[in-house]
């Protein structure tokens, strides 16, 4: 069985092809979740590829993550800059995290610099777009591949 990575995608990436194109793009959640289940497939991996806008919601899918995911893949959107609950949820998962921004957070405003996942993730991603979704997925799949060798 492939090893399952949750893919989770926070509040207002719904939007994602109208939302601020200048900062996010033009491709559409719908894209960026085709393009994730290609890479997926490449490295060997199987996705659930989520978005919500309800913190509790998140919080929900995290913890149902720990008995079935071998790790999470999240954008949290603007919770990465307020909620600490989020930060316990993945904590309690006990599995691997990589937090991922398409726009680069540092190049912007002062609150987007604080980050409650960053400290407890494997790895951060910003400023590279959707492939930055695909470059932590392809990390996942070598990962995995190393710990089955
Ligand atoms: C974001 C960056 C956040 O600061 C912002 O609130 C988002 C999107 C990104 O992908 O660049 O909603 O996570």
């Amino acid at each position: 069985m492939k090893p399952l990575i949750l893919v989770l995608n926070g509040p207002n990436l719904n939007m994602l092809g109208t939302r601020e194109p200048g900062q996010y793009g033009h491709e559409t959640l719908a894209d960026l979740g085709q393009r994730c289940a290609v890479a997926a497939q490449t490295h060997g991996l199987e996705i659930e590829f989520r978005q919500t806008n309800h913190e509790g919601e998140l919080i929900d899918w995290i913890h149902a993550a720990r008995a079935r995911c071998a790790g999470i893949l999240i954008n949290p959107g603007a919770w990465t800059h307020t909620s600490v609950a989020i930060r316990d949820a993945l904590v309690a998962s006990e599995l691997p995290v990589i937090e991922v921004h398409l726009s680069n957070v540092h190049k912007r405003e002062p609150f987007r610099h604080v980050s409650f996942v960053s400290s407890i993730a494997v790895g951060v991603i910003c400023g590279l777009g959707s492939q930055g979704y695909r470059m932590a997925l392809s990390y996942f799949g070598e990962l995995f591949k190393e710990q089955a060798a």
